[in-house]
């Protein structure tokens, strides 16, 4: 049987967290190919539906990443995403997901390490978890 390989959906803001991937790629940092980006332009235009949705649809983890607290560019977005996702995690258990699938960080434009590092301690995390149960019950 193949080792267990998490798909990770990752809603990166394009102001710096997708601009560290990009730096990541440039300067040639490995990172696991198990994230799939998806560029938003904040943080705090992630809706709960996008998560709950992709968890659903089988994704395995889910990270929304953005600026640092202070460094919006949209003044107070990543404190609303800070705020959803807290609340996110106490809701997740109800559709049967365990909250540790969900993920917030910040990660400035120019922490393209701290992005590649942060990528393969998500995907350590999610592979020690396993894979998204619901999403099999729901398959079958
Ligand atoms: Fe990056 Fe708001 S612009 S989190």
């Amino acid at each position: 049987m193949a080792a267990f390989e998490p798909t990770i959906i990752a809603f990166v803001c394009n102001w710096c967290t997708y601009t560290a991937a990009d730096l990541a790629g440039t300067s040639r940092l490995l990172y696991p190919e198990n994230v799939r980006l998806i560029r938003v332009m904040c943080t705090g235009m992630v809706d709960s539906q996008y998560v709950i949705k992709a968890l659903l649809e089988g994704a395995d983890g889910v990270l929304v990443s953005g600026c640092h607290p202070g460094d919006c560019h949209y003044i107070n977005g990543n404190y609303k995403a800070r705020r959803r996702i807290k609340l996110l995690k106490t809701i997740l258990p109800q559709f049967g997901f365990e909250p540790e699938r969900l993920r917030l960080t910040w990660i400035g434009a120019s922490d393209g390490i701290q992005f590649a590092e942060i990528m393969q301690d998500l995907v350590t995390q999610i592979k020690a978890l396993g894979p998204n149960e619901t999403r099999l019950k729901m398959v079958i």
